[in-house]
Parts: structure tokens; sequence; C-alpha cells
């Protein structure tokens, strides 16, 4: 193990002190351990069922760096599997998407069907002898799926707590953004993917902790009439902090801007919003103007009210979910989904894709704000100075924001420990705190990383 790893404990101690080493984001030996003791144990967002409403449909997707089939079988059922071939490994199919009996693989020749069952070899029996048991080279499925609110998660770890375990009061959230309406949310067209040179968690940090980067990163808004002048226009509201590292920041209006009920949603759905939530769910969504946040690791979400920045344009709402796939220590691939209620008025659907697509988009202007900044944090953390072997510089970054100075609320109706602010640093600290737990934990329990 190297000098990295065993600062972890230091970096423990620090960040509870609302500092971080800058030395976490660039390290090859940070990340192999994130991979090992990390995402080999964490839940991940595979897709949305409305991505394969049809027996056959099928799209392909990653957790991390295992490559997975996600599709839904011949008799109805959601499944998922390790997208290899079972014969030499080899990617059993390279579409995104489309509709499937069966998967052949281009290699040998090896046919799966849609149960993950090998139903055909070439030269079979002559090749094999018929004392070979297909069953035995069925493709391997991800050992646990469970779905939420239609959302699919995937766990490569068969042991881990159940998917409403690990969310823990991240579902009370999740119900407002996912379960409010009858027949919830829908993706719409494929997700979005772009490359971006990053490390994984300063994208996650960002949406998960950092409304405070809104006023100066994205004063582009503010030029353009979609936000206020006041810079402390995104605080307003509370940051929630919940258990594994999730959370969430609950923002809204600043006080004296009329902002409409139900992030501007239309009128038709409200019905559907009080069947579906509670009555505590109810009054924290009523007033909410904007919810981003991020569930530990890598999945984060981000439901504004935003506009494409044309005059008169109104702000309109959308749900955009996406995951932080990393590469490498310095770059990740983004994954973006666009979501909509299926129960909205088709003009609303049309106008929330315009409004996604012009900020959060691939190409969307508040992206390319964000995109531009986390590159400069990763180009400026992989020298000398930053990793800092010698404690000679003082190479910790700044988390001190609310530390001590911000109290609790005691009357929030949800789930979490909730503060008064969203200009506060209580989720990132929460956050690298868990990460460096997880990291620790099994550092000395497998692995003594001190000499
Ligand atoms: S690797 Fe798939 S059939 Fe040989
Ligand atoms: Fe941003």
């Amino acid at each position: 193990m190297s000098g990295e790893l065993s600062r972890l404990e230091d970096v423990v101690d620090k960040i509870k002190h609302g500092l971080l080493p800058q030395w976490v984001f660039a390290s090859q030996d940070v990340y192999q351990l994130e991979m090992e003791r990390i995402f080999s144990k964490s839940w991940h967002f595979l897709g949305h069922e409305s991505e394969i409403p049809n027996k056959g449909d099928f799209v392909t997707r990653w957790i991390v760096n295992d490559p997975v089939l996600l599709l839904r079988d011949m008799q109805g059922e959601i499944r998922a599997f390790l997208n290899s071939c079972t014969h030499r490994g080899t990617m059993l199919c390279v579409e995104d998407c489309g509709n499937r009996q069966s998967f052949t693989c281009p290699y040998h020749g090896w046919t799966f069907n849609t149960n993950g069952e090998l139903v055909g070899i070439v030269a079979g029996n002559k090749v094999y002898g018929s004392e070979m048991d297909r069953r035995e080279w069925a493709l391997r499925p991800i050992p646990q799926i469970q779905s939420i609110h239609g959302m699919i998660f995937g766990c490569l770890d068969p042991n881990a707590p159940n998917l409403e375990v690990y969310l823990g009061g991240l579902k009370w959230y999740l119900d407002i953004m996912a379960g409010r309406t009858d027949n919830g949310l829908e993706v719409r067209g494929v997700p979005h993917r772009w490359i971006v040179n990053t490390n994984w968690k300063v994208s996650a940090d960002n949406f998960g902790g950092d409304p405070y980067h809104t006023a100066m990163t994205h004063h582009s808004t503010v030029e353009l009439g979609i936000s206020p002048r006041d810079p402390m226009f995104a605080s307003y509201g509370h940051q929630v902090v919940l258990e594994n590292g999730h959370g969430i920041n609950i923002i809204t209006a600043a006080p004296g801007l009329k902002m409409p009920p139900y992030q501007g949603l239309p009128k038709v759905l409200w019905p559907e919003f009080e069947r579906n939530l509670t009555a505590e769910q109810l009054k924290v969504f009523s007033e909410t103007v904007v919810m981003v946040g991020t569930c530990f690791p890598n999945l984060s979400w981000v439901s504004p009210m935003h506009g494409t920045g044309g005059p008169n344009e109104p702000l309109t709402n959308f749900v955009n979910f996406r995951v932080w796939r990393p590469l490498n220590p310095c770059q990740i691939e983004v994954w973006s989904w666009f979501m909509i209620d299926k129960d909205a008025p088709e003009d609303f659907k049309e106008a929330s894709y315009r409004s996604y697509i012009a900020s959060f988009g691939p190409a969307g202007t508040l992206e390319q704000d964000d995109t531009e900044i986390w590159t400069r944090v990763v180009d400026a953390s992989r020298g000398f100075m930053a990793f800092d072997k010698d404690i000679q510089f003082n190479n910790v970054l700044n988390y001190l924001m609310g530390l001590d100075r911000v109290q609790p609320v005691n009357d929030w109706p949800g789930p979490g420990v909730a503060y008064p602010t969203c200009y506060l640093d209580a989720i990132s600290r929460a956050f690298y705190t868990h990460w460096a737990e997880m990291l620790l934990e099994d550092a000395i329990v497998k692995a003594p990383i001190r000499a």
C-alpha cells in the first residue's frame, strides 16, 4: 500500500473539521481502492423501466467497468446480466438499445435467450459432446437488481443490504421527484453521454452539496434574467444530510419572490400529487423551486425551473438524473436521463425537454459552465504540491462553510438532518466522511495500511 492510503485516517479526521486534502482527486491508488471498496458494494442506477417497456426490449449500461445487459424478458420480467459471453468473454451486445428474443455472440456464435440461458452452440454436440451441461454456461446475472418508482438499480455485492436500506431517508425525497404522479416518470429519448476530464467526486459533491457555486459559475443565468441578482438566491431553503453519504438541497424562492407552487408543474397534475404524497411531502414540494442532490456514490439529480434563455420564455421544470461513471481518476463518462411525468400534457413535456437541453443537456449553458470548472479542479490537483507527501504545504481545501455556525432545524417534516440554508458544506462533509470511512474500514480489516 502506498503512502497516500496510509493517510486516509488523516482524511477522516480532517474532513470532520472541514478540511479535505487535495490529493484525493487525482490519486491512482485511491481510485483503485474506490473500485474495490465502494463501487463493488454500492447500488447503481441502471435505467428506468420506461426505457424497456416491451418484452424483448434491452439497453446496454455500465456499473463502472462491468458492462450490463438490462432487458425485459419474454415473460415481462426485468433482468440484468453481465454483458459478456461465457465462452471467451466477448461483449455480447454492443448496441445501445433494441428489441431481441435472443443474443448471438459475434465471436463463435453462442446464443443466449432473454432469460440468459445458453440456447444455441455452433456445431453443438459435435464439438462438446452431449454431456456438457448448457445450464452451467448461462449468462451471469447481476447479483441484485431492484426498482423503485420505475428506477432500476443494480448491485454487484450479493450480500449488500437491499435498496430500501441503502437509500434510507432518500426514498422520501425520491417519492416527491419520481413517485408523485399515478403513472410515474418516463425517460424521453436515450440518455445523453459525454466525457469530462474530472474526478467523479468533484461532480458528485458539486450536485450533492454545492448550491454556493451557482451565483458565480452560472452567472450567465443572472445576466439572462433566469436567476435573480441576489447572490444568495440559491441559498434559500434547506440542505438535508441523509445516511450513507446521500444528501439533497431543497431550494425555495428568495423572500419576496413569487414562484408558482410545485415547481410550476401543470395544474392538471396537482390532484395526482395529492393522491400520491403525504401532507408533509406536499408541503415541502409545494414550496420547492429546485431539488438537487446526490445518492452516494455517483448518482445525482437536478430538478430546477429553467428556461431556454429567450425573452419572455417561461421557466419550466424538468427532472434530470445522471450517473458520473468513473473511467480513471481524472475522467468520467456522464450519463444523463431526461425524465418527465408520464401524465403531463404533451406541450409541457416538449417545453420541459427544451428547458433541459438549454441548461443541463450536453451542450446546455449550465452544463458547460460546470464542466469547465470541474476540469480545472483536477488539472490543478495532480502536482507535487497538491500531493504534498511531506506536509510542507498547506494542501487542504476549504469545506468549512457553516461548520459549528449553522445548526439543524427541529421542525423539518422529512427525514434527515435539515439545515436552514443551502449555502453550507454539511452534505459535502458527510459525503467525504462516508467515502473515507468506507475506504478505511476495509483497509484496516482486510489489509492493514499502517506500517
Ligand atoms: S466468445 Fe462468445 S461464442 Fe465464443
Ligand atoms: Fe453547476
